[in-house]
């Protein structure tokens, strides 16, 4: 660029008769355009400007040096100045535009919508694996006759430890196992959450006359917390008592729950001595698998017994003429067993990847 004695660039205008539109004037045009056309964003077109109408810029120097030039000189120069300015305003606006429908096609295209592709639907949600093994547990009992019972999860210690044989100093009500509620309920009754569902023993026989033929699914809480034992669990509790109901019956009433929940005959079952204080005698349940991963393994499934007389008693029936069995099963154990679950804790994290798979 040819620059003034300033230094500063300025628009060669020797005689009267210069060229109406300077050549460099039509260049900063040409250059203008070119710069437009590159910019492919708004910050490019920014600069772009800047370089033409920006306080530095090619343009606002010429314009500066107008006033080194005559009156009669600055009023043709001026115009043209205006001219070429207002030429690469223009530029700058249409690049604007075009930038901006740009953009919008860009996102019209990204965020476009398929309205031919299948719908997604509502993924139908299902009930939980111990939701399930809950269900599968209480069909096969009603289809043997049992009635299927609820009852309070916060119960009293009557009803849990008590009623059950249990007496003051058994272990079983050291705070280390149990979560004591501290509150009363309206007739002073101690609190706790239930450690088993055995209260139900109790309530439901209370109120039902002989055959007492019941399971009694539900919540059930110790402290204890381990890929094993969760805090909260769930049992289900199984009583029937009558006149002539014997160990005998127990025996094939729990080994042939076992044979139809796994749906196989391949598969053993044991009574091994145990203790409760609501059974005499007492027996643990245990069962192994003929095939499978666990095969050959014994694995206990439930605690068990013939009602106790003291317990037959606190249900209002004269143990001299009445007995029965009861027990109480863990349904998580069983669930893990039947889907091969290795850690208790998948059942409650919640994880839909883990869930899903129950129901499909
Ligand atoms: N309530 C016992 C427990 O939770 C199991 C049981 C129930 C044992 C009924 C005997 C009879 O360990």
């Amino acid at each position: 660029m040819r620059t003034g004695p300033s230094g500063a660039p300025f628009l060669l205008v020797t005689d009267r008769n210069f060229d109406p539109m300077d050549a460099s004037l039509q260049q900063i045009v040409e250059d203008a355009r070119a710069a437009m056309a590159a910019a492919a964003e708004p910050a490019a077109l920014a600069n772009a400007k800047a370089r033409f109408l920006g306080k530095d810029g090619a343009l606002t120097q010429r314009m500066k040096a107008l006033g080194k030039l005559s009156a009669e000189e600055r009023s043709v120069v001026g115009r043209e100045l205006n001219e070429v300015k207002q030429a690469v305003e223009r530029l700058v606006v249409e690049r604007e535009a075009a930038i901006e429908q740009a953009q919008l096609q860009g996102r019209l295209a990204q965020e476009a919508i398929d309205v031919t592709l299948p719908g997604r639907g509502l993924g139908a949600g299902g009930l939980h694996p111990i939701t399930l093994t809950i269900e599968r547990i209480e069909a096969i009992f009603r289809s043997i006759g049992f009635d299927v019972a609820d009852g309070p999860e916060i119960e009293e210690d009557f009803y849990n430890f008590t009623a059950l044989n249990t007496p003051e100093n058994h272990p079983a009500r050291s705070m280390h196992d149990t979560f004591y509620v501290d509150a009363r309920d309206a007739n002073g009754h101690g609190l706790l959450l239930r450690t088993h569902t055995s209260p139900m023993q109790i309530r439901y026989a209370r109120m039902h006359k002989p055959p007492i033929k019941v399971i009694a699914p539900g919540k059930t809480y110790r402290v204890d917390s381990d890929a094993t034992h969760s805090p909260m669990f769930h049992q289900f509790e199984g009583l029937w008592v009558d006149e002539d109901i014997s160990f005998t019956d127990l025996k094939s009433v729990y080994t042939d729950f076992l044979r139809q929940f796994f749906e196989t005959d391949e598969l053993d079952v044991r009574f091994r001595p145990s203790y409760f204080p609501f059974t005499e005698p007492s027996a643990e349940i245990d069962m192994r698998f003929h095939d499978g991963p666990l095969a050959g393994r014994w694995l206990e499934v439930s605690g068990s017994g013939q009602v106790h007389p003291n317990v037959v008693r606190n249900i209002g029936l004269d143990p001299e003429r009445y007995i029965g069995f009861a027990f109480g099963s863990g349904v998580e154990r069983l669930a893990m067993l039947r889907y091969g679950v290795g850690d208790l804790r998948l059942f409650y994290e919640s994880d839909l990847r883990f869930l899903a798979q129950f129901n499909v």
